[in-house]
């Protein structure tokens, strides 16, 4: 058991450096966890004291207004973390986390984390390195809310979503699992009803083809979008 647990947090870049008995060490302090499809792992604002690593699945950052509209920030899937940035700052939680596929995730107590970052300065620049690929990010999700129409919006959000979660099947082509047309309104800042009268409009420019609950991406398309 203890041995799939390293191999599971050792998986992830983040610890990437960790001599296999401190692998040990961290994967006994971690607590496994199983989260259903759309269960909410925490909520923004509330008080933290762990840190996530994703093994399987993946959830979906967001912030909700008053009124209950949803934006996704990000999601997130296997060999990722979340959660750091309360734990940082010493503040509440800065969005909520939801599970937008069944995932498994082990979560790290505060003291074991700040041991962690205390001690190897290869996990704080890697952590560093990715808070800086997540503003990254958030930036050119600003970029395209207030630059792109919708249609450039949901062409950009699958390259985006394939880039980092697809898997590349050899062919030719990517595939990744599709979010519901609801959370892909949500993170483009459009409805559902749109999206869904614009997927067919991807589909016969050829940008994706979608099967079930799968969609597929050229990857001479993602190699040719711009990061
Ligand atoms: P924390 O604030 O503890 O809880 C919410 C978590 O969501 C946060 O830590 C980060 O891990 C993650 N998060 C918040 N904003 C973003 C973002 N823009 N991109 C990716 N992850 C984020």
């Amino acid at each position: 058991m203890c041995a799939a647990l390293t191999d599971l947090i050792g998986k992830a870049s983040l610890f990437g450096e960790l001599e296999p008995q401190e692998l040990e060490a961290l994967a006994r302090a971690a607590e496994r966890q199983e989260f259903q499809r759309d269960e909410v792992v925490f909520a923004a604002h509330e008080r933290a004291d762990s840190f996530y690593v994703i093994a399987s699945g993946r959830v979906k950052v967001c912030v909700s207004s008053a009124g209950g509209k949803e934006l996704i920030l990000a999601t997130l899937g296997p060999g990722q973390f979340f959660g750091e940035m309360a734990l940082l700052d010493d503040a509440t939680r800065s969005a909520s986390v939801v599970a937008q596929l069944a995932t498994v995730a082990y979560c790290i107590r505060r003291g074991d984390f700040e041991r962690l970052l205390e001690q190897h300065s290869g996990i704080a620049r890697k952590l560093l390195r990715e808070l800086s690929l997540r503003l990254r990010r958030s930036n050119a999700q600003m970029e395209s809310l207030a630059t792109l129409d919708v249609v450039g919006r949901l062409a950009r959000y699958f390259i985006d979503l394939a880039k980092q979660h697809g898997q590349i099947l050899g062919n030719g082509w990517v595939a990744v699992r599709r979010p519901t047309h609801q959370d892909i309104a949500n993170s483009i800042g459009t409805s559902r009803e749109t999206v869904t009268r614009l997927m067919n409009d991807l589909e016969q420019r050829g940008l994706v083809v979608n099967e079930g609950k799968m969609s597929y991406l050229k990857e001479s398309v993602l190699s040719e979008a711009a990061d």
